[in-house]
């Protein structure tokens, strides 16, 4: 059998996307029949953690409009030539977070993953198919196959989530917030059942069948797709562009100008999601039953890789 090499790249704040990789590659690191090279993907300007309120919504604008940041010098050979891609990325605001977007438009990018099959590997607390539309976008740009799909989300419903990810972010405190919240985050049960999309990975790499294996990874439970989550990220990806260009035509990240669109953003946003969030669940139980083929065609959409013509 021939030796495979694979590149991962990822971008972490706090090692949750490296958790999910070091769970999907396991089958890889035991049978040492593959080299795998690890590219950690570093801003030159770091994004805190925790967050303040004000810097968590100031990157707002410019992750929706995919502006990218500069990166540290990436630390690679572009001239060896990979059998595999796997990105492992976080959405921000229903889009692929900015240093991971910002790796995709460089020309090493373009060089590295031209003409090759890539896997996706997401973490996040539960919307990420807004993200992976425009992951799916920007590989097609560069004419990298996307290959496959794997996501780690947070299982509890939507409002508790958006509680314990505020918390996250804006405080650092993951676990049993206010001595009510559960944990924030993906769960050891689905990190242990991880390896089962590695081995799929490997076997298809080893036998050159690597083009499509979303349907062997969905049959395992790749993808979390819900549809109350799936209405509510239609709401966002109409008004987000909207919105990140009212705060931006005010100054550009980190401007006092642009501060008081920032703040009323958020206050806005979570707000429209509690109120959303039930409404928009009554709504998805409705309609299965009211418009069954149209909601069946969508969840069969985003249970795929290729991109909808629009
Ligand atoms: C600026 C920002 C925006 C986020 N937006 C989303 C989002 O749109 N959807 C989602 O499911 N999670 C969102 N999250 C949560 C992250 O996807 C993820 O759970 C968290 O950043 C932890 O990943 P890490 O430790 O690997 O960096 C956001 C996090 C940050 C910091």
């Amino acid at each position: 059998m021939h030796m495979k090499n694979v590149l991962v790249i990822y971008y972490s704040q706090t090692g949750q996307a490296k958790q999910a990789l070091n769970a999907v590659l396991k089958p890889f690191e035991e049978s040492k029949n593959h080299h795998l090279t690890y590219l950690l993907i570093k801003p030159k300007k770091r994004f805190p953690f925790p967050w303040t309120y004000t810097q968590f919504f100031d990157v707002f604008p410019e992750t929706v409009q995919g502006i990218p940041c500069e990166l540290e010098p990436l630390k690679i050979d572009t001239n060896i030539n990979y059998d595999l891609a796997v990105i492992a990325y976080q959405p921000w605001f229903l889009s692929i977070c900015v240093p991971i977007n910002s790796f995709l438009q460089t020309s090493d990018a373009k060089i590295l993953l031209a003409g090759k099959h890539v896997i996706t590997i997401i973490n996040c607390r539960n919307m990420w198919l807004g993200a992976q539309e425009k992951m799916k976008k920007r590989l097609l740009d560069i004419k990298a196959n996307l290959a496959g799909n794997i996501t780690f989300v947070d299982r509890s419903s939507n409002l508790v989530s958006l509680v314990t990810v505020l918390a996250f972010v804006l405080k650092g405190t993951k676990e049993n917030f206010m001595g009510v919240f559960p944990k924030y985050g993906v769960t050891d049960k689905d990190l242990e059942h991880a390896p089962v999309f590695g081995k799929i990975i490997m076997d298809n790499l080893e036998n050159n069948n690597i083009h499509n294996i979303q349907p062997q990874l969905n049959q395992e439970g790749a993808l979390d797709i819900r549809g109350n989550l799936l209405l509510m990220e239609g709401r966002g990806k109409a008004l987000f562009p909207l919105y990140a260009n009212y705060i931006s035509k005010k100054g550009t990240q980190g401007s006092e100008q642009r501060k008081t669109r920032v703040r009323i953003f958020g206050i806005v946003l979570p707000t429209a999601i509690l109120i959303l969030s039930p409404i928009i669940t009554i709504l998805s139980r409705l309609l299965p039953l009211l418009a069954k083929k149209k909601f069946a065609k969508e969840i069969a959409y985003y249970s795929q890789n290729t991109l909808r013509e629009s």
